[in-house]
């Protein structure tokens, strides 16, 4: 290749660089527009005859003399006629804020996070039962709960749950036996804890913050184990029948493995406790 003049190098640069074409040296384009235009004349365009001319006489040209309406080669015309913002850029940046509020969203949502059953249970325990029970269960004006002592009484989480939605008198009057019958010290009954009464929860508390306190008191009070595959994955982790399906519906209210209530109106259970084969964690 013979040598190319600089001023026609730099006139070249300067020409790329004023079309917005970049390095005045990128990929193939060290051939001025005159030097490709011979190999291909572009068609349709007025052809320019001076062209080959000036590309057959480099040395001659000075630039004064050129005032050159050279052929453009098509990727420059395309490069004119391309919009500044590429149109595919256009939703790209409308997403931009949504994305921006998404994005913080997401940041406050790992900060306010929903609670998981267990972590809520925590909240109720110490707003509506440490004060009877003791700040961890460990008993007072109402029975001690922790160290296995309610896994004992419950072994099934069902008469848990019962219990706690009913309390004494809901349970019954004086002396009603409840929880497991075998319970190694014997089976407890009501207002037999000097005579102090366990108020009933029902209008007090949903039946998804029943479950909630309920397991808090089970498995974090007193230890119970629940097996893995009973935890569910969701945001609260909540907790499953052993046969894999939810303890509470959609609108929040407990239901059978079946999916029917698991209260009846008076709050009694439509399932009664298995107390040789528990649900729901006995330690
Ligand atoms: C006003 C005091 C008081 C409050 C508040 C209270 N309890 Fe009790 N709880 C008792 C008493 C008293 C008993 C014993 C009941 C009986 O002998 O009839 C009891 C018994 C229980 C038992 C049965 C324990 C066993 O081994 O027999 C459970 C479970 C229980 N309470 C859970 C709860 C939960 C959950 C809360 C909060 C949502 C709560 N209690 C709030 C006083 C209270």
């Amino acid at each position: 290749m013979t040598e190319v003049p600089e001023h026609l190098l730099k006139r070249s640069r300067d020409r790329r660089s004023a079309l917005g074409l970049g390095g005045g040296d990128g990929g193939g384009g060290d051939a001025t527009p005159a030097e490709a235009a011979p190999a291909e004349p572009a068609p349709g365009a007025a052809v320019e005859p001076a062209a080959a001319t000036a590309a057959a006489a480099p040395a001659a040209a000075t630039p004064a003399v050129a005032p050159e309406p050279e052929p453009l080669p098509p990727y420059v015309e395309a490069a004119l006629k391309r919009k500044k913002i590429p149109i595919w850029a256009m939703p790209v940046l409308a997403f931009l804020p949504v994305w921006a509020i998404i994005y913080v969203g997401g940041l406050s949502k790992a900060a306010t996070g929903q609670p998981t059953q267990l972590q809520a249970g925590a909240t109720i325990f110490a707003a509506q039962c440490a004060t009877c029970h003791g700040s961890t269960g460990g008993g007072g004006v109402g029975r001690p709960l922790s160290n296995g002592d309610v896994l004992k009484t419950f072994p099934d989480i069902l008469g848990q749950l019962e219990f706690v939605w009913l309390g004494s008198s809901g349970t019954g009057p004086s002396g009603t036996p409840y929880g497991d019958p075998n319970r190694e010290e014997g089976q407890h009954k009501t207002l037999s804890y000097n005579g102090n009464q366990m108020p009933s929860f029902k209008g007090s508390l949903t039946e998804a913050q029943l479950l909630e306190v309920v397991r808090y008191e089970r498995e974090v009070l007193s230890g119970a184990k629940i097996d893995a595959k009973q935890v569910g994955t969701d945001a609260t982790a909540a907790m499953l029948w052993p046969n894999g399906k939810p303890m509470l519906d959609s609108s929040g209210k407990l239901i059978t493995p079946d999916g029917t209530a698991l209260f009846d109106a008076d709050g009694k259970l439509t399932l009664q406790p298995n107390w040789t084969e528990p649900v729901g964690g006995s330690g």
